[in-house]
């Protein structure tokens, strides 16, 4: 059976580039980066490579880079470590109530551990922070904003450089978790005024469990994890190698394939989107109709439940999600949805199709053929119907 991978958002495969980059250093070129002798500082030189040319890709440079486990990692270390070294300037943070749990939840450890008050933004109908609701949520004891740069369910993309406008004006860091941006949108931390921002090697063809935070030279940070001098007293831990060259590697593809990949992906989500709602009744495109990652179609199908549907997706080898990975097992209608005022019923009955470069115009096409039918048997059989 054909087998289509719709759920680039929660995963992406290791491209063959990047695994063949990463292969000598899991057992030739094995040495410790921290080691003085030559294998060592052959491993240093590829991890200052990597750095350099993320740094290159974001528009800053190497040294304002910090490798990470992930994107998880990068935010937590953002938020809480933000929050514990400014202390004595207040205890007010500002973020959305669309954000990934691993935003949410530093949040509200924060709050629970270190008596912050954390204001949670709503968004609009389309997922999109207001930024009057910014300004007016700003106090004096704000040290923090925190808004992603596009959303994992829907792909809407927020407002960020008149977000870190507002937070330089008033003196406030702004960190945005970039993890689904990396390689689909131009990333410029300088331009876009940005103080930290979170980055994962997996949702860019990368290997799992490395990541980045980019860290503005000045902000004033405490670091998470204590140990040895590495990555400039920022982050304790023997370095990743193969994740950092790996992530490296894949950062640099997707740089130079971006707008081409671009174009490719806003060609098949049209087509799915355009010939799905002419096909079925009743389906709802969820997130900005254009201001979206070209790669992220999330529809909601009146009647019936996402997971039903992702099963039986699952039966024809199309592989697709009820939302986040983080939250999808739970019952709960998406959280992201809710906040923008989307019904529990129709919340509860969307799917998400994550798109990535691999995909052709003929797994479209396969879709087009298999989703319409069934769907309508899934109606068929809903006491909703
Ligand atoms: C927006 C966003 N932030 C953070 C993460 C977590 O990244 P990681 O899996 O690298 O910890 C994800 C992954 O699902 C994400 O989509």
């Amino acid at each position: 059976m054909r087998q289509i991978y719709l759920d680039h958002n929660a995963t992406t495969p290791v491209r063959k580039e990047v695994l063949d980059a990463m292969m000598p250093y899991f057992s030739e070129e094995y040495g410790n980066a921290s080691s003085v002798y030559s294998m060592g500082q052959k491993a240093r030189q590829k991890i200052d490579e990597s750095r350099e040319l993320i740094g290159s890709a974001l528009g800053t440079e190497a040294a304002d880079i910090i490798f990470t486990s992930g994107g998880t990692e990068s935010n937590n270390f953002a938020i809480k470590g933000v929050a514990m070294a400014n202390l004595n300037k207040g205890r007010h943070v500002i973020t959305s109530n669309i954000e990934h749990p691993a935003v949410l939840e530093p949040c509200r450890f924060i709050e629970k551990e270190l008596g912050f008050d954390v204001t949670y933004l709503p968004v609009d109908k389309y997922g999109v922070v207001d930024l009057d609701e910014l300004k007016d949520s700003i106090r004096k004891d704000t040290i923090l904003i925190s808004i992603m740069f596009a959303n994992n369910e829907t792909g809407t993309i927020q407002p960020i450089k008149e977000i870190a406008k507002i937070a330089r004006g008033n003196k406030i860091y702004f960190h945005t978790d970039a993890a689904q941006v990396l390689g689909k949108l131009p990333i410029d931390v300088e331009e876009l005024g940005v103080d930290l921002c979170s980055f994962s090697g997996h949702k860019v063809y990368g290997p799992k469990g490395i990541g980045a935070l980019y860290l503005r030279k000045g902000v004033k940070i405490i670091p998470f994890q204590h140990g040895g001098h590495h990555e400039r007293n920022k982050r304790a831990g023997t370095e990743n190698v193969p994740g950092i060259v790996g992530f490296g590697k894949a950062v640099e593809i997707a740089d130079r394939d971006m707008k081409k990949n671009d174009a490719h992906l806003k060609k098949l989500t049209k087509k799915m989107w355009e010939e799905l709602s002419k096909e079925l009744k009743e389906i709802y495109l969820n997130g900005h109709p254009e201001n979206r990652l070209s790669s992220t179609l999330n529809i909601s199908f009146r009647y019936i439940e996402g997971e039903s549907m992702v099963l039986n997706f699952d039966m024809k080898g199309i592989y697709a999600s009820t939302g986040s990975a983080c939250t999808s097992g739970s019952l709960e209608p998406s959280h992201v949805l809710t906040a923008m005022g989307v019904p529990p019923d129709m919340a509860q009955g969307s799917v998400r199709f994550s798109f990535g470069y691999e995909n052709t115009e003929e797994d479209v096409d396969y879709c087009l053929a298999e989703i319409p039918p069934i769907v309508e048997k899934l109606r068929k059989m809903s006491p909703l119907c």
